[in-house]
């Protein structure tokens, strides 16, 4: 059987890129198949173990735990379709992690370039953050998420493609040292707006990490704010739009984002958009962003006014996820010996 499984960071509700990279694609996967005629499974997880190679204050973590599930199913994921769950409620993932872990070489690791990337000095950041041990292993983590589950495909976005093919080699190379085949190699699913822009600086990702909040929209902004993030965002004067990330970092941002938006590929937007000046792209982009965000703002704000409703659905789905992962973990344990 097909199974797709994926996870975000309970950084409170989502931002854009989140959404169009990876959130948007499981939504989608509900009711599209992934090859004609085979049915799968989906998996969702917010991965609040994760979260804590960032220290912050427990009630914080819970909190945004919460408006991230609240999020999700705001955004369109149906428990009915999907199994949503904390990963902390199923002790598998940790169990798993150790055991991988264990036939993992730190040399795999060092290599990732999001580890990397903390490693280094910036202008914002001259003094790095302490590197703990956690930051380090923390794609093993996710490896352990994956396999877990026997997932074939994982949508992400493209940061995530790098700590993807590593849990590929992680399996690979558990299998060969246990001579079995326990683990299959899970593919990534990725979607043409992989990896969304910064509305500041269109050369670096959106991220929710940014210290400045005019770099991202949120699914909690209010029309107001997208209007005015979009308005701010660069462009050139290069005239009619037209789709180069390289060339036109800026512009083609904003194309990508409009065409994810209308689901068509962005060199198709650009036939629609093609003879527009900037501050009628932006008018339109804006436009599609208000229209995707604002149902998805007010319904997670319904939804935080309901706490018991959402944290019935994510005890169902662990309910479900536990099931499933202690049978993994039971036949994992019996074939390394524990
Ligand atoms: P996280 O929480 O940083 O992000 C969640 C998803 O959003 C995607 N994403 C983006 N996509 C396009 N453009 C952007 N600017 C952008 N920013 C974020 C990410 O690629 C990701 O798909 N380690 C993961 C969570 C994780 C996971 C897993 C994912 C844990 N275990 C197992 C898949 C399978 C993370 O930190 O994602």
């Amino acid at each position: 059987a097909m199974r797709v499984f994926s996870g975000i960071q309970p950084t409170g509700v989502p931002q854009l890129g989140n959404y169009l990279g990876s959130i948007r694609n499981w939504v989608q996967l509900q009711t599209r198949e992934l090859e004609p005629g085979r049915r799968h499974e989906q998996y969702i997880s917010v991965v609040n173990l994760h979260a804590l190679t960032v220290p912050r204050d427990p009630q914080r973590l819970r909190r945004e735990t919460g408006e991230m599930a609240a999020a999700l199913l705001a955004c369109g994921i149906d428990p009915r379709r999907s199994v949503l769950f904390r990963q902390a409620a199923v002790p598998a993932h940790t169990q798993l992690m150790w055991a991988l872990a264990c036939l993992t070489p730190v040399g795999w690791l060092n290599r990732m370039t999001q580890w990397k990337s903390k490693l280094q000095a910036t202008p914002e950041d001259p003094a790095p953050p302490a590197l703990l041990t956690g930051l380090l292993t923390y794609p093993v983590l996710m490896a352990a998420d994956i396999l877990l589950y026997q997932a074939t495909h994982v949508p992400v976005g493209d940061d995530q493609v790098q700590h993807l093919e590593l849990a590929r080699d992680i399996a690979a190379h558990f299998n060969k040292t246990y001579k079995r085949r326990v683990f299959r190699a899970p593919t990534a699913i990725l979607t043409a707006s992989r990896r969304v822009m910064s509305l500041r600086d269109p050369t670096r990702k959106m991220s929710k990490s940014d210290p400045v909040e005019q770099s991202r929209i949120t699914l909690a902004d209010s029309d107001d704010q997208i209007r005015a993030k979009i308005q701010r965002a660069p462009t050139d004067s290069l005239g009619a739009v037209s789709f180069d990330p390289v060339a036109r970092p800026g512009v083609s941002n904003l194309v990508s984002i409009y065409a994810a938006l209308r689901d068509v590929a962005p060199h198709a937007a650009v036939a629609e958009l093609g003879t527009l000046n900037n501050a009628q792209l932006k008018g339109l982009v804006t436009d599609a962003v208000v229209a995707a965000v604002a149902p998805i703002r007010d319904e997670t704000r319904r939804l935080l006014r309901d706490p018991e409703h959402v944290e019935a659905v994510l005890r169902a789905g662990e309910d479900t996820a536990r099931a499933a992962a202690a049978e993994s973990w039971a036949q994992i344990a019996e074939c390394i010996g524990l």
